[in-house]
């Protein structure tokens, strides 16, 4: 069993550690500082966080330069590059916090899901930290902490919708309270941003190609070329691989067309099911809150459309500073934040998971 409840069933050896660590403290026991630590795919990331809401501080060491030339993340070398830089991207989390290990009440790490290389790393960097310094554990789901990056800007009331769109996952859940998940729709095939950076590669562009489209689509002519839709009937669920082949073959034939025209009808398709699809189901849920989270939401497109079509259908719409879109350790922070306020702490036996869903399924 990975998490625990409650102290029942921390070891004796533990408890007296934990017992004099916490004693020990002469910060106001109000606060609690949680280290985050985000090693799910190619970004090293750390970060100190109170009171699940404010950021001490926040680093990020991203592989792009190393993967950019693959076309994609390559897992082996991800694992490895985390194995070198996640040592010093939590010292550096803790110095630029001014805190050392003593500080730290908690320690959040995502433990799923992921590439399971590069989650080991930070798993048992983390399992390590705790068991040298008797600091509880805290095991996060990453789609969790892309819905808690929220809390450290400005938290949307509940019920809301959160729609993750990032390089391994589209999903919409509805949120009703801190923890509670009901995902109603969920990629078949492609993530959004697998798409394109799938995209951008079969455009000659490199990897994160998620940027480069938003910048050609912004010169290029949405109309110029049309791309197929994928509403799927009697469901909440995205297809982005049907697309993507469209892309492919209108390329093939035409192999001249302007890439600005291409990325621009690209993204245009990407947009309409994305925000068509978020208001449908928030009205369908009477619902009036969406939250939109993941890397794919630093989209400039794509925030002005929702921006756009949410303000015409009378919803509140929550967009995350485009610094906390990406991969970071504050959100996997301010997850655990509410998770150590419920009393869990995980064990040492926890091990990470490449699939890990979150919350509920279909509703
Ligand atoms: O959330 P994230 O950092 O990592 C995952 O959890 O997957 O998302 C990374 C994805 C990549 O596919 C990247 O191309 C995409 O987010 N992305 C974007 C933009 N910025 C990053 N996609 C579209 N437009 C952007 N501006
Ligand atoms: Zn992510």
């Amino acid at each position: 069993m990975e998490h625990i409840r409650g102290s029942g069933k921390i070891d004796y050896l533990s408890a007296v550690v934990i017992h004099f660590y916490w004693n020990d403290k002469s910060r106001c026991v109000d606060e609690m500082l949680i280290l985050g630590i985000d090693t799910s795919c190619d970004d090293t990331a750390a970060a100190v966080v109170e009171n699940g809401t404010t950021i001490i501080s926040n680093v990020v060491s991203n592989q792009d330069a190393i993967h950019m030339k693959y076309g994609g993340i390559v897992p082996e070398l991800a694992s490895r590059k985390h194995v070198e830089l996640i040592t010093p991207v939590v010292n550096e989390a803790l110095t630029n916090a001014k805190a050392g290990l003593r500080d730290i009440d908690a320690i959040a790490v995502t433990h799923g899901p992921g590439l399971i290389g590069s989650l080991l790393v930070g798993v048992c960097f983390a399992k390590s930290l705790s068991y040298v310094h008797g600091i509880p554990i805290l095991a996060i789901n990453h789609l969790e902490g892309h819905i808690c990056s929220y809390n450290l800007e400005s938290k949307p009331d509940f019920p809301f919708l959160a729609l993750v769109v990032s390089g391994g996952h589209t999903s919409i859940y509805k949120v009703t309270d801190t923890g509670n998940y009901q995902e109603l729709g969920r990629t078949r095939d492609d993530a959004a941003g697998e798409a394109y950076d799938k995209v951008a590669k079969l455009l000659g562009y490199q990897y994160p190609g998620g940027p480069i489209i938003d910048e050609l689509a912004a010169q290029g002519d949405p109309e110029a070329v049309k791309f197929p839709r994928s509403f799927l009937r009697d469901c909440y669920d995205f297809s982005f691989s049907g697309l993507k082949t469209a892309v492919l073959n209108y390329v093939r034939k035409n192999p001249h067309a302007s890439k600005e025209d291409i990325a621009a009808g690209f993204q245009a398709a990407v947009i309409d099911v994305l925000v068509g699809r978020s208001i449908e189901v928030a009205q369908k849920h009477g619902i009036n809150r969406i939250a939109l989270s993941g890397g794919v939401s630093a989209n400039k497109g794509l925030r002005n459309a929702m921006k756009d079509k949410a303000s015409e259908a009378g919803i509140e719409l929550f967009l995350p500073s485009v610094n906390l879109c990406t991969d970071n350790a504050a959100m996997i922070a301010s997850a655990g934040y509410y998770h150590r306020l419920d009393g869990e702490t995980a064990s040492f036996d926890l091990n990470p998971k490449a699939c890990l869903p979150l919350g509920s399924a279909n509703g």
